[in-house]
């Protein structure tokens, strides 16, 4: 399994060349970009026509990169560009990780039922389970989407929503921000969510999040899309977004607008280090500490949107 990070951006095409040098500068392994995104048809997330010959630029970046700075900089780098193509000459869109699990199934041999938190135990179909008469067994199948339950980032999220659940009044709405193989949204609606959300930029994992919704019976519950954040309609009780640190930095302003006052937030994906950073700029965007998880070299945060609920 190799995992990778990425920045999308729109552009241009005749300052492709220079984005490209700029990426490779600040230590990308490679470029992708794509003009059907915007054919005639423009791009369906987009009500307006796109302008003519703009491209979508994806840098790919290794693991361990800082993508806060890159896109920092790029945004710096906008001034200076304009000056050689014009004005407007990009625009940032999009800050991803991606996880690729090659041709190799070996992880299928660690993938064994395993109980999560007080009543959850996440297992793969192929393996049988007798479960006990108050467990919720998820069945997840991962195919090339993230989220068997093995993570620590996964399993943090995991126990802070069988908490959420059992709080009263219980979450009924519920979006599941980065939702992989739809394991976290697909224990909401297990755990009774009347209406779930998963939305992600991979659209494999929103296919393998469908099937894995079928398998589990709440198909009526729990809907998949790669519906961007930006376009997502409507208020959650409870937001969940297991995704890294700058992404959900980068989001908060669009993640915390769609959580209803006194809903809660579940923050995870957070190199310990950064627990601190992600906390704060929560708080700056009207959200307080409720609770916070460490396993290994990860965090997991609680959050309460302040204000009172309706
Ligand atoms: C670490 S996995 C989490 C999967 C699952 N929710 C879990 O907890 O195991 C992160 C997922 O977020 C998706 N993702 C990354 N950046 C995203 C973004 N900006 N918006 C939506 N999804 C994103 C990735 O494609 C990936 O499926």
């Amino acid at each position: 399994m190799t995992r990778w990070k990425s920045i999308t951006v729109e552009t241009r095409r005749e300052a492709v060349d220079a984005l490209s040098h700029f990426f490779t500068e600040h230590g990308a392994l490679g470029m992708a970009y794509d003009e059907r995104l915007f054919g005639p048809d423009g791009d369906p997330a987009d009500p307006l026509p796109p302008p003519e010959e703009v491209t979508r630029l994806t840098a790919y970046f290794p693991w361990e990169a800082d993508l806060h700075t890159v896109k920092r900089d790029f945004l710096d780098f906008l001034p200076v560009l304009a000056r050689s193509f014009g004005a407007e000459p990009g625009a940032f869109v999009s800050a991803a990780e991606i996880t690729d699990f090659g041709w190799a199934e070996q992880w299928k041999e660690h993938f064994k039922p395993r109980r999560i938190g007080r009543r959850i135990t996440v297992k793969p179909s192929w393996e049988p389970y007798s479960p006990a008469p108050e467990e919720i067994v998820l069945t997840i199948d991962p195919g090339q989407a993230f989220g068997t339950g093995t993570h620590e980032t996964t399993q943090m999220c995991l126990q802070l929503l069988e908490e959420a659940f059992a709080a009263v009044p219980a979450p009924r709405r519920v979006l599941d921000i980065g939702t992989g193989t739809g394991i976290l949204g697909i224990a909401a609606a297990r755990l009774n969510a009347s209406f779930t959300l998963g939305i992600d930029v991979d659209p494999k994992g929103v296919e393998v999040a469908g099937e894995n919704a079928r398998n589990n019976g709440v198909e009526d519950r729990f809907h998949a899309a790669t519906t961007p954040l930006s376009c997502v309609e409507g208020r959650y009780d409870l937001i969940l977004a297991n995704v890294l640190a700058e992404i959900l930095i980068d989001l908060k302003q669009e993640i915390t607008a769609r959580l209803e006052p006194g809903g809660t937030l579940i923050l995870s994906g957070i190199l310990s280090e950064k627990g601190d950073w992600v906390e704060t700029e929560y708080e700056a965007v009207g959200c307080r500490l409720a609770g916070r998880k460490e396993e290994g070299q990860w965090t997991a945060l609680l959050l309460r949107r302040e204000g009172a609920p309706a």
